[in-house]
């Protein structure tokens, strides 16, 4: 079937049903929404307790827990939504940007099901997936519009035009928002995932009690770069030279909190000082905030607090927590205007490491 058949044969329906399918990194997940709004279903089935071990996420395991899940998770998704498959009208999956091994289980279950039930296949960029889920609240959207999305491979701020229209700003030149989380709480032995750890011994600590550096990149710079404030903490924990006995395992719950708060605060200051630099850049009227990193309490806050704070006051719209992380809502919501715009993708569809 042609795509525009296929558009023209959906309209018959009430609703654009759209299935989709994440596999980026280490979570598998399935979801129908409709309409780019209503969630029918969302499954998650996640990898931590695989990983947690190595204190990172290993791709040759992710990409063979992927392979074992996909398909009871987009049953499941499909169940729960009470929808067969003459409901659905199309298929969309992330195939970029993430772990290659990881991104070709969803792209491949999503190319045989577009096959398998004829319906058309739509590509979904990963990280405009998690900007989309900071949209789905309401509809005005008052522009300019900066967002900023903060997960574990990435740290981005867009120009945010439409669904899709985001232009990149600026990016991490190093590690992402996420990594540095996640690394300071392996420094820290702090539990897997490091993000929400690092929160939770955060929470005792004085975020005063340290001053780790906050990297701006020059006064105009709208990237990121976070692999100095996770060095300080190493160097903080081990000594300058590296040569200094680990001094983690005699620290006090207070000293480990202390270092939490302190490097928790020191990324949300670079991560609200530049989202304002770019909004300031730009005219923004809204701040879009999205990516794992957005369940952050302490981020959610600085950045509500920089939107009120502004002359006049801008809007702060944050993705709900159980959004912020990887699902497969954003990549069914956001498909759905990829097929209102007949941007179709075909069986020759590859995951790929980087958006570009
Ligand atoms: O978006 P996401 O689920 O996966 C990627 O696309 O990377 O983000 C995962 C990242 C991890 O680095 C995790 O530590 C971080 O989000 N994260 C958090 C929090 N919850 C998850 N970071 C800080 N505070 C949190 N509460
Ligand atoms: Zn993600």
């Amino acid at each position: 079937m042609e795509a525009e058949e296929r558009v023209a044969d959906h309209e018959s329906r009430d609703t654009i049903d759209i299935l989709g399918i994440e596999t980026s990194c280490d979570e598998t997940a399935a979801a129908v929404v409709a309409d780019g709004k209503a969630i029918k279903s969302s499954v998650v089935a996640s990898q931590t307790k695989l990983h947690e071990k190595y204190g990172g996420v290993v791709p040759e395991i992710a990409s063979r827990a992927h392979i074992e899940k996909i398909y009871p998770v987009i049953a499941e998704a499909m169940e729960q939504a009470g929808t067969d498959k003459d409901d659905i009208d199309a298929i969309a999956v992330a195939n970029q940007p993430g772990l290659t091994i990881a991104l070709v289980v969803g792209v491949t279950a999503a190319k045989t099901l577009s096959f398998v039930w004829e319906k058309p296949l739509i590509a979904i960029d990963h990280l405009h997936a998690h900007l989309q889920s900071a949209m789905m609240s309401e509809d005005n959207l008052e522009r300019p519009a900066v967002a900023l999305i903060v997960s574990g491979g990435h740290t981005c701020l867009y120009d945010y035009r439409s669904p899709l229209e985001p232009r990149l700003l600026g990016s991490t030149i190093d590690d992402a928002a996420g990594e540095a989380f996640d690394k300071v709480a392996t420094i820290l032995k702090l539990p897997y995932p490091g993000g929400p750890s690092i929160e939770k011994a955060a929470a005792d600590g004085n975020p005063e009690a340290i001053q780790f550096p906050r990297s701006m990149l020059g006064p105009r710079s709208l990237d990121f770069s976070f692999s100095g404030i996770k060095t300080a903490v190493l160097y903080y924990c081990r000594g300058q030279d590296m040569k200094g006995e680990d001094k983690v395992d005699s620290m006090s719950r207070q000293e480990i909190a202390d270092i939490a708060a302190s490097f928790q605060a020191a990324v949300v200051d670079v991560l609200v000082k530049k989202t304002q630099r770019a909004a300031g850049r730009i005219g923004a009227k809204t701040i879009l905030l999205g990516g794992g990193v957005a369940a952050n309490s302490n981020l959610r806050a600085a950045l509500q607090e920089m939107c009120d704070s502004a002359d006049p006051p801008k809007k702060l719209r944050v993705a709900p927590k159980q959004y912020c992380t990887d699902n497969a809502v954003m990549v069914a919501s956001l498909a759905y205007y990829k097929f209102k715009a007949g941007l179709f993708a075909d069986l020759t569809l590859e995951p790929k490491a980087s958006s570009m």
